[in-house]
């Protein structure tokens, strides 16, 4: 039985947060994109924003770890939806679509016909620019929107996702709820995100905010605030999966590594001109960032979590 405390999400928010923050981070203009420069020498950020999904003896910073996180929620969800009487609508809502990575793979794989909302004009500008360049628009489009007041007629779509996006979100319950609006009973909604982990948050809470302040998050669902929330809008929820092991603890092993070579004060002098001529990017910033996502993702204050449910 869950008690009350499991269901509480963690009251620790980040009290500054602010949706610009969060337009700075995606637009390539405050310090903590800093990141995402560093990492395209590695993986094409210009396309996709999240974190990925590797098994055991895979390479985690390549492309193709991107491609594996949205085969497998795409693969449960369109198993439900092949089941249910919408399957030939193939038309699948993208909420918080990004740089349209996702939302193009799911065309180019599945034969999905995708509208991407997003919140950052500069991600809506490039995902349409992705989607012409690799000549799938006008069938995988985007459009500017908020996830909790959604530019959708109600009822009219069968197939939902967002993939970590939701992380972002200052009223989580709020989307589900627009989620809910927009399904037609018997639609299929899948989604990814961010999961504080009560227990560890208690215990490092100053760790878990420093986590939500570089990330330019306002707070966290649990699995279980989630789960209850979806069960009492009306959604059947189907599967949940956590898979940290797949994504954050890989993310918080390439943190670990890049801080130890940091500490080499020849190395990083070096590294820091090289990284700004090279890629742009402030390893200053970019430390900062790894340490204090490595201080609270090693202290297991943050899961990762998959939800496949179906509108009753
Ligand atoms: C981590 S990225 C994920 C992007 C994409 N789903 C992917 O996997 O590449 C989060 C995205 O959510 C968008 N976002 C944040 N708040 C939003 C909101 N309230 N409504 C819609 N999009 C939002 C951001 O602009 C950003 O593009």
């Amino acid at each position: 039985m869950q008690t009350s405390s499991t269901l509480t999400p963690p009251a620790i928010r980040h009290d500054e947060w602010a949706l610009s923050d969060v337009h700075g981070q995606y637009s390539d203009a405050n310090s903590h994109a800093d990141l995402y420069r560093f990492l395209m020498r590695w993986i094409d950020v210009s396309t996709h924003l999240n974190i990925g999904y590797s098994r055991f003896g895979q390479r985690h910073l390549t492309n193709a770890n991107f491609t594996r996180l949205i085969d497998r929620i795409a693969r449960p969800m369109l198993e439900l939806y092949d089941d249910s009487v919408h399957r030939h609508d193939r038309r699948l809502l993208d909420i918080g679509s990004g740089r349209g990575g996702a939302a193009i793979h799911a065309h180019q794989s599945y034969g999905l016909e995708v509208l991407g909302i997003d919140i950052t004009p500069y991600n809506v500008e490039r995902a349409n620019a992705n989607a012409r360049r690799r000549g799938v628009w006008p069938a995988v489009s985007f459009a500017e929107g908020d996830a909790q007041d959604l530019p959708i007629p109600e009822e009219s779509r069968a197939l939902v996702w967002s993939i970590e996006s939701p992380a972002h979100f200052p009223d989580k319950k709020k989307f589900l709820h627009e989620v809910y609006r927009v399904l037609k009973p018997g639609g299929v909604f899948a989604f990814s995100d961010l999961l504080a982990v009560p227990t560890r948050v208690r215990q490092w809470p100053e760790f878990y905010k420093e986590f939500l302040r570089v990330w330019d998050v306002p707070y966290l669902e649990t699995m279980e605030t989630y789960s209850e929330a979806l069960w009492e809008l009306g959604f059947d929820l189907r599967k949940t999966e956590i898979v940290t092991k797949n994504n954050i603890d890989i993310y918080t092993g390439y943190a670990r590594r890049y801080l130890t070579y940091f500490r080499i004060p020849g190395f990083y002098k070096w590294y820091t001109g090289r990284v700004r001529r090279r890629w742009g990017a402030n390893l200053d910033n970019v430390r900062e960032h790894l340490r204090h996502s490595y201080n609270a993702l090693s202290r297991g204050t943050i899961d990762y979590g998959l939800f496949w449910a179906i509108k009753r």
